[in-house]
């Protein structure tokens, strides 16, 4: 069942997070990972069980404890991604793909397929990980590294900087407009897409360097290896998506997808963007997490009613009420 989300950890300071306690270890054949490699690289630390097999609560402790990330933030996305690719009556989750060690599944269409399920979390343009429809939506994609590196080189002078952030985040659309026939960019991942264009430097660069600039070996470090660079100290401060705006407005686009071919991106007007940031939650959770659990009773009622509750804590405002999918 459901336990209370940890709230804001008491030492918020710039420390040594590969330390002693945490030893890098490759993860063995049966550990899940998937397309986060925040997540990734906690498991490979003992951050996260190194099986990739976590609860809500231990995922909000290993980012804030490894990377500095902010309690709200991470109760919102953690939450998110639980609702629709965990499992509620057990608690668990797979940061990778799909496991028996989340216990037995709750009824079709549930997924409870872990972080690689596409579209309901996961979804096209990643920056290191190709659209699903080209065959694997999780894997570090060498192809994709070597145009982030290419594009550091060329607006970064070698670094992952914001200036990049939003390069990369439109040439990553543009790539798979013209190529990908199934191409979806409407939300959620319309924002997971932008937030996680502005991570790497929140979250990647050692906390005690202030220049915003990203190195591309610490990058890949993490991108590929799942490792934090050796002697790594976590962001000097909780951190959140900031720089997101920065990264949208360098080459603004509305959230739509193609149409079955290529080169036919259309503007979806039912998807949020960033002007209605009520309907990604509204949206999500009577549409996305609805649509898997259409008419639940009982316990796993009761989980994912405790779950929304949580979700809705981060939105917690007058002019977005909370919605109830499944009764109050
Ligand atoms: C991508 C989940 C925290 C860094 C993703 C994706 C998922 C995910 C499902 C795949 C989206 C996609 O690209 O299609 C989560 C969850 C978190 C979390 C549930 C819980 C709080 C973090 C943290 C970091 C991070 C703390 C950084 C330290 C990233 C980055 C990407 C990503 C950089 C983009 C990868 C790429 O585009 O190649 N995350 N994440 N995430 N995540 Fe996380
Ligand atoms: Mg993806």
């Amino acid at each position: 069942p459901p336990e209370n989300p940890p709230g804001p950890q008491n030492d918020t300071s710039a420390k040594l997070v590969d330390d002693a306690a945490h030893p890098w270890q490759a993860p063995g054949p049966n550990d899940m990972r998937g397309p986060c490699p925040g997540l990734n690289t906690l498991a490979s630390h003992g951050y996260l069980p190194r099986n990739g097999i976590a609860t809500p609560a231990q995922i909000i402790n290993a980012t804030a404890l490894g990377f500095n990330m902010e309690n709200g933030i991470a109760r919102f996305v953690t939450y998110a991604a639980f609702l629709v690719d965990g499992n509620p009556i057990t608690n668990l989750m797979s940061i990778g793909g799909k496991s028996t060690l989340t216990g037995e599944d709750p009824p079709e269409p549930a997924i409870v397929g872990g972080l690689n399920t596409h579209a309901v979390f996961e979804g096209d343009a990643s920056m290191t990980r190709a659209d699903t429809a080209f065959g694997d939506n999780h894997s570090f994609n060498q192809t994709l590294w070597d145009e982030f590196a290419d594009f550091s080189n060329r607006f970064g002078a070698g670094k992952y900087n914001l200036t990049v952030a939003g390069e990369l985040r439109f040439q990553r659309i543009q790539d798979s407009i013209a190529t990908n026939p199934q191409f979806s960019f409407v939300s959620p991942r319309f924002f997971t897409a932008y937030a996680e264009s502005t991570f790497p430097i929140n979250f990647f660069i050692d906390g005690r360097q202030t220049d915003g600039q990203l190195d591309l070996d610490d990058a890949l470090s993490f991108f590929r290896d799942m490792k934090y660079p050796s002697g790594f100290f976590r962001a000097p401060k909780p951190m959140s998506a900031d720089g997101i705006d920065q990264v949208a407005a360098a080459h603004p686009i509305a959230p739509g997808a193609n149409n079955g071919t290529v080169n036919s991106y259309t503007p979806d007007p039912t998807s949020a963007d960033f002007s209605t940031f009520c309907l990604l939650y509204v949206n999500f959770v009577n549409q996305t997490v609805k649509g898997l659990y259409p008419n639940p009773t009982g316990v796993l009622k009761d989980a994912l009613n405790r779950n929304l509750d949580f979700l809705y804590d981060f939105i917690d405002s007058p002019a977005c009420p909370q919605v109830f999918p499944f009764g109050q």
